[in-house]
């Protein structure tokens, strides 16, 4: 038995050990971290709503009414109103003809993907889907084909090899670690000609995307076009938990099949108030996504405009370094100057790209984006990352 010992050093040593800090206060704009005030750019808290006062008196009041939790799977102890009233509303928003809670997005990919992919199927996976895609893959007995990031013709070269055995094609709508957007009109021709359902995780995308915020596929107008689009509460929508939309039949299949759904607790009835109170704000106030969409434009240029390699087009803005070790320097340094950035390794990311991953809010204002991306430029140049940028002279003697 290797000792446990043992394998946390060899992550210290390879620069991948993990170590949980303290916020204090709710998650907005600028907290304290381990005590010290900093700019928060990596929560997915985008529309600031995680601790917006109606949320709180939605959660506080239903904690009051229904109780702090859940008390069993909705199979088991009954379904309370507070579901059923979340799901028609999201319904509604998604333009779906059903819904069907789970306890968070994880367990929705984890349940939904087995459901759906089957033994002597195929499942195709974007390479870079979130890991409860990838888990979801692997907890269904089908087989996984996994097609390079984005790559529709390696796709298509994989479904004809599948030849009538594929079932699901599975994408994350805006990829969480690399922040651009799933070529959705390629798959849903492709899904279409070989007879695939397609399942779309809106994660990143709803409250980001689309008009009034409803996600990549309202976004490509494409919601009769996708079977299922997964999407969680924990995010743009400030809560807790997750919902697949799809069907009449295939919901009812999930509440079926999906063993995270059948096998685990419904969500506490506090978390999906304080959803559907953030649902309520976000159809009433569309402009906060406007204003998510700005602030994530001022914060790429200001970052490009320091030289750095910056990726995406949405509020996910990754910044690649390469190396494990310098990007968890370069995250370090940038905190030490007051901006919370997470360095993303391995194995959330490829080998030889890590990153420093910024995340938007509606809540930041333009000025301290700014600040932040010259600060980072400056440590970004300290360690080699960035380019020094040219003297005054020898532009003007280039041009
Ligand atoms: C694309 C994607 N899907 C699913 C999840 C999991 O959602 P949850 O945090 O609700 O478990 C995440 C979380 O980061 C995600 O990025």
């Amino acid at each position: 038995m290797t000792d446990i010992a043992d394998r946390l050093e060899a992550l210290r040593e390879r620069g991948l050990y993990r170590r949980l800090r303290l916020v204090s206060g709710p998650q907005g704009p600028r907290v304290l971290l381990d005590g010290r005030p900093v700019l928060l750019l990596c929560s997915n808290n985008y529309l600031g709503l995680a601790d917006h006062p109606r949320l709180r008196a939605a959660a506080a009041e239903a904690a009051m009414r229904w109780g702090a939790g859940a008390g069993a799977s909705r199979l088991i102890s009954g379904n309370m109103k507070p579901h059923r009233r979340l799901e028609e509303r999201l319904t509604e928003f998604k333009g779906y003809q059903a819904t069907l809670l789970f306890g968070a997005g994880y367990l929705a990919n984890a349940g939904a993907i087995p459901a759906l992919a089957r033994r002597g199927e195929v499942v195709f996976s974007d390479e870079l889907n979130h890991a409860s895609i990838v888990d979801g893959c692997r907890l269904s007995r089908a087989e996984t084909f996994v097609y390079r990031h984005g790559d529709v013709e390696h796709l298509a070269w994989g479904l004809r090899e599948a030849e009538g055995r594929g079932s699901l094609i599975v994408t994350d709508g805006v990829f969480s670690m690399d922040g651009d957007i799933a070529p959705l009109e390629e798959l849903v021709r492709l899904a279409r000609r070989h007879d695939c359902r397609l399942m779309v995780d809106e994660a990143h995308a709803t409250g980001a995307l689309g008009p009034g915020g409803r996600g990549s596929v309202a976004a490509a107008g494409l919601s009769d076009e996708v079977d299922l689009v997964v999407g969680t509460l924990g995010k743009a929508l400030g809560s807790y938990g997750a919902y697949v939309c799809a069907s009449h039949e295939l919901i009812a299949y999930l509440v079926n099949t999906a063993r995270s759904f059948v096998f685990s607790t419904a969500p506490p009835p506090p978390a999906v108030a304080a959803a559907l109170a953030a649902l309520q704000l976000l159809e009433s106030n569309p402009h906060q996504v406007e204003r998510l969409r700005s602030n994530a434009a001022v914060l790429r240029t200001a970052l490009a405009g320091e030289g750095l390699a910056v990726g995406g087009e949405t509020q996910i803005v990754p910044v690649e370094v390469g190396g494990a070790a310098q990007t968890m320097e370069l995250s370090e340094r940038v905190l030490e100057r007051g901006v919370f950035a997470q360095g993303i390794r391995p194995p959330t990311v490829p080998e030889g790209s890590s990153r420093l991953r910024f995340t938007v809010m509606a809540t930041h204002r333009a000025g301290e984006l700014q600040r932040a991306a010259k600060l980072v430029g400056a440590a970004a140049r300290e360690l080699g990352i960035a380019p020094v940028p040219a003297p005054a002279e020898s532009l003007a003697l280039a041009a």
